[in-house]
């Protein structure tokens, strides 16, 4: 890709953009934890005051005020940082794939602002758990941008033989990590605040307990009641998590799989190496804290660099896939047979 300005400095301005969304993630990450989200009920006000100007000493009084308030500065904040590099990425870059991924994290941002409020004032936990998934869609967005941006995508190097290979396992494996979010949301939307099986790798100390059935669950609730102090579950909510630990534990497995059978390959670019060798720590540091949220009985600590562990995942999964497509599409741009996607003709115009 070619710039009138050398694109480092607005690269740079991409990769704090990354940065900042994941500390926004963070941020909403610990207000589901510590199920802060109704502790401000109005939007776009706060208690009735301009959100900007809410007073330093009634945001402080609460630890629950505190923690929604800052989550919608911070994201007022991100919004605009969005907003800044998207006109920047208009003004210096030509028509192409910086512009669009640009134009696509704004119109997210805005999408997120006015989801998060709606899930305020329409109390939904559905609209908070679209909020919580379409935040790593954001994520996705900025961090693809960062990489059209970056020196990488304008000299790629080029791509061996099994590239394409590569590049289809990954996305089907980030697609995995993704379906973990939506899991992951399920269970800690639906039922916020208490774990839904308290045990592991055992489900209250037996392989499968047959929870869909009445009898069994009332066991296990009078067992949470008495013995935990812990409130009612429902058989959703233990099947949610039985299955996001099932997959996560699958995806881990396939993405450690993944990474040895394509590092062994002389041909495979060391880039590629690297990235799958941090993806399967990644991977494997996700596994340890998935256990220990459990463990500990649901440390808050825990559960919010749970998720953002798990932003992190997706995003590198989702990178390296870009990357490699991206070798992939020099292989073809320079043996003269660029290959086209449907909608290629109407996206160049962009
Ligand atoms: C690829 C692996 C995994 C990924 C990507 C992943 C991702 C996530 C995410 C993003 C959330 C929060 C969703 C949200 O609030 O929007 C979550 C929640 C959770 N995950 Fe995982 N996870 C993985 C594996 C595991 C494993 C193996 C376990 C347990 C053995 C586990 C246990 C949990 C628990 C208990 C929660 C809910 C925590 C709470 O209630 O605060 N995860 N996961």
């Amino acid at each position: 890709m070619r710039s009138r300005q050398r694109p480092a400095l607005v690269f740079r301005a991409a990769c704090f953009l990354v940065g900042s969304i994941l500390f926004l993630i963070t941020l909403g990450g610990q207000v589901t934890t510590k199920v802060a989200g109704m502790a401000v009920p109005d939007w776009p006000g706060t208690f009735g005051h301009n959100m900007l100007i809410y007073p330093w000493s009634s945001m402080t009084a609460s630890t629950m005020v505190f923690l929604e308030h800052s989550h919608r500065l911070v994201a007022s904040g991100v919004g605009l940082i969005t907003l800044a590099v998207t006109i920047w990425v208009w003004l210096t870059q030509p028509a192409g794939w910086a512009r669009r991924f640009a134009m696509g994290a704004l119109v997210l941002v805005i999408l997120q602002g006015i989801l998060g409020g709606q899930r305020v004032i329409q109390v939904s936990w559905v609209l908070g758990l679209l909020h919580g998934c379409l935040a790593q869609l954001y994520l996705l967005v900025a961090g693809s941008l960062a990489l059209v941006l970056s020196r990488f995508w304008g000299n790629p190097r080029i791509g061996d033989d099994h590239a394409a290979v590569r590049t289809r396992w990954i996305w089907i494996l980030s697609g995995f990590v993704f379906l973990q979010t939506i899991l992951g949301a399920f269970m800690r939307h639906d039922g916020p605040g208490f774990l839904a099986v308290p045990d592991f790798p055992k489900v209250y100390g037996e392989w499968l307990p047959a929870f869909w059935e009445g009898a069994t669950l009332q066991k296990i609730n009078d067992y949470r009641a008495i013995e935990l102090q812990w409130p009612a579950t429902t058989s959703s909510l233990i099947l949610w998590q039985i299955l996001h630990r099932s997959l996560g534990i699958f995806t881990a497995g396939g993405i450690f799989l993944c990474a040895f059978l394509t590092i062994r390959a002389t041909s495979t670019p060391a880039w590629w190496r690297y990235g799958m060798v941090g993806w399967s720590f990644l991977a494997l540091a996700q596994i340890v804290l998935g256990v220990s949220v459990i463990w500990t009985g649901r440390l808050p600590e825990l559960a919010t660099l749970h998720v953002l562990l798990g932003a992190t995942l997706f995003l590198t999964g989702w990178l390296l896939g870009l990357a490699s497509w991206r070798s992939t599409q020099l292989i073809s741009i320079r043996s003269g047979s660029r290959t086209s996607t449907p909608f290629s003709s109407i996206m160049e115009k962009v």
